[in-house]
């Protein structure tokens, strides 16, 4: 798949997650082969008032191959002003969120709720592409509450994009029932614009029917969670290696940028997913769930990973 002059060798994505795509996960992921690595979602507004907390959700690493910022906002001319603010510098592509279902993010009329807004949707893309010398891509939903899919992805090759990513569920589903891999396969075969297929790769398996649906590239979202040795997997090569030293270098990434309080309730979550599908009694993951001490938490992950 190549967007303008950058190439991606195989296609693969890691995907936008607001509270655990951080820095570290991303290089983490990058290491085991993502190649595209979006940033969480970037409020345009909080850019526009240097935000400290979307400054920080800005820190990158050096291994992440190509960068993606994704931004969000519903209104067009903030949206422009946010593509030229200096933490955005170091993306080499810049994509909109247009598929966010959370109610506090459509209630502004963001996210997802552009869909069910085209005209603005329009506006906000067609703006974007002129105002950025950077490719601008989509990521987008079904629909709000039913499939307007292949309208939707023409509107945003329409306006310039320079791809597409859809995650093939409707806002309303949220992450219930299952990703409609048909209608990525329509988008894609309609489509002249790369098509990047989203939902519920999880495994080889998965991976080679979401490929099958003739899309450039494929994003993984909650299968890498706990598990980001999946982008190297999903190509039949199981990771056998030492999975507490991956958790380790996770933390001591972030353990360079954030401050420890913070991170001993952030990392809970993480270390919590690093156990999912390893033999962990309820009482281990309680005191992870609860723990109030960083190093105590990773002794706990060393017996059960090892
Ligand atoms: C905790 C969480 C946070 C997410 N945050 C974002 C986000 O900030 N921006 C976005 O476009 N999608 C977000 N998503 C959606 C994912 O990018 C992805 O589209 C979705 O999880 C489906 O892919 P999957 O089945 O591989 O997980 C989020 C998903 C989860 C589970």
């Amino acid at each position: 798949m190549k967007i303008e002059n950058i190439e991606f060798e195989k296609g693969l994505f890691l995907a936008p997650m607001a509270g655990v795509s951080d820095v570290g996960f991303r290089e983490v992921c990058s290491n085991f082969g993502a190649e595209g690595c979006y940033s969480e979602m970037l409020s345009c507004r909080a850019m526009l008032h240097n935000a400290k907390k979307t400054e920080l959700m800005t820190i990158s690493s050096k291994e992440e191959k190509i960068k993606i910022g994704q931004i969000f906002g519903h209104e067009p001319d903030i949206m422009v002003k946010s593509l030229s603010n200096p933490l955005l510098d170091k993306y080499q592509i810049i994509d909109i969120n247009m598929g966010c279902p959370a109610p506090k993010i459509v209630k502004n009329g963001e996210g997802s709720a552009l869909m069910d807004n085209i005209p603005l949707a329009k506006e906000i893309i067609t703006k974007c592409v002129k105002n950025s010398s950077r490719p601008i891509s989509v990521k987008f939903r079904l629909g709000k509450d039913k499939d307007i899919s292949l309208d939707f992805g023409r509107m945003c090759e329409e306006c310039g994009a320079s791809y597409v990513t859809l995650h093939a569920r409707t806002a309303e589903q949220g992450y219930s029932g299952k990703a409609d891999y048909d209608a990525i396969a329509k988008l894609s075969q309609k489509l002249s614009i790369p098509v990047v297929g989203n939902g519920d790769v999880v495994d080889e398996e998965s991976y080679t029917k979401m490929l099958s649906t003739g899309v450039q590239g494929v994003m993984i979202g909650r299968g890498a969670m706990g598990r980001p040795w999946i982008f190297q997997e999903i190509f039949g090569n199981k990771f056998q290696e030492d999975k507490f030293e991956v958790a380790k270098k996770h933390l001591e990434i972030l353990r360079k940028y954030y401050d420890e309080k913070w991170l001993t309730l952030y990392m809970r979550k993480h270390f919590l997913w690093y156990c999912a599908g390893k033999e962990c009694s309820s009482e281990k993951r309680l005191q992870i769930a609860t723990s109030q001490d960083l190093d105590k938490s990773l002794e706990i992950l060393k017996q059960v990973l090892k």
